[in-house]
């Protein structure tokens, strides 16, 4: 395994208005943008040229990851002009690669923040000399999620909408391993959806998709809920903070709320599971609680806020779904 590929140019419309400007993978988790947790599972596992496939605010990643050395890894940029989906993204991305680069590609939706063993789901894929192997993740309930049942060999049979009653509780937890012949196949240019599209056409075509079961730590950040949960999950204390931030001995933090670079609390201020970007500051006796406040934002003093997105310009509310 040498390659892969990120798909992180949605727009992602659930998580609205914390990404109007900033996309959705760049959010910081426990003070690391998204992309960069997957970036660094993914040299865990030996990864060493890598493409994000950007679209929406495509120019906040470059000036972030440059050419990837500071991780020791070769950083590619796959622009698409106009958004091409999951399937179209990764045909577009893989043009990057060269064909031996191309050889076994590991893909990453670019919302999810995972601690499977990625290496494992690679031996996986190459033992049952499969064309594509997808993480499964079992949830407690599949109903908001489509549903991916395998047979006793571990061979996908089925891919699923959501339904009512789910035959099977594990999930596409949206890590895959795909084979050169499989990326050629999906359409240059066209927008297509790996999830709706690509793999029922390949269940249909009798290809071999193989399911890797792994229940380790796992969470698409998609929603404002899960959000604020896995900078709660990730944070692992009550709160975190760059070592350059300037934090008030009075002040108040909880709830795994990290305080970015160069940020500011002042005296008596309270903060709870909220996550504060580098340079903001909040004055003094403001509370706050489940906030997103995004670089320079400027919180006045005894303000109190719950569940709101924070910007220089913009106070707004955060819709939790
Ligand atoms: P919502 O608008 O809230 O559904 O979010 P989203 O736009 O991110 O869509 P979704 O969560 O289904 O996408 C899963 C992953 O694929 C995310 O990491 C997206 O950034 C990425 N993605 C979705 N659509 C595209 C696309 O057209 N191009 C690229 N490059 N990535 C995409």
């Amino acid at each position: 395994m040498t390659s892969a590929i990120l798909l992180v140019g949605g727009r992602g419309t659930r998580l609205s208005p914390i990404t109007d400007q900033i996309p959705k993978p760049m959010l910081p988790i426990a003070g690391l943008p998204v992309t960069e947790h997957q970036i660094l599972a993914a040299k865990k596992a030996g990864v060493k040229t890598l493409v994000l496939a950007t679209s929406y605010l495509a120019e906040v990643f470059t000036p972030y990851f440059g050419d990837g050395s500071k991780w020791g890894i070769d950083l590619r940029y796959a622009i698409e002009k106009e958004p091409l989906g999951t399937g179209g993204a990764i045909a577009h991305a893989a043009a990057e690669l060269n064909e031996s680069e191309k050889e076994t590609v590991l893909i990453f939706n670019g919302d999810v923040i995972s601690d499977h063993d990625i290496s494992a789901q690679i031996a996986t894929h190459q033992k049952s000399s499969a064309d594509v192997t997808l993480h499964l993740i079992q949830v407690e309930d599949a109903r908001a999620f489509g549903s991916v049942p395998t047979d006793s060999q571990g061979r996908v049979i089925a891919f699923l909408e959501k339904m009512d009653q789910p035959i099977t509780n594990w999930i596409n937890a949206g890590c895959y391993i795909f084979n050169r012949a499989v990326i050629d196949s999906i359409p240059r240019g066209i927008v297509t959806s790996v999830e709706r599209e690509t793999f029922p056409a390949l269940i249909s075509a009798d290809r071999r998709i193989f399911g890797y079961k792994e229940n380790s730590y796992w969470l698409d950040i998609g929603t404002p809920l899960a959000l604020f949960k896995a900078s709660r999950d990730r944070v692992k204390a009550r709160f975190s903070a760059h070592p350059t931030a300037h934090i008030d001995s009075s002040a108040l933090l909880s709830g795994g709320t990290f305080i970015g670079a160069q940020a500011t609390i002042a005296s008596g201020a309270t903060l709870d599971n909220c996550i504060v970007s580098e340079g903001a500051v909040v004055a003094e006796s403001a509370h706050l609680s489940r906030c997103f406040l995004a670089p320079g934002a400027i919180v006045k003093s005894n303000a109190v806020y719950k569940d709101r997105y924070m910007s220089i310009e913009k106070n707004l509310p955060i819709t939790f779904i």
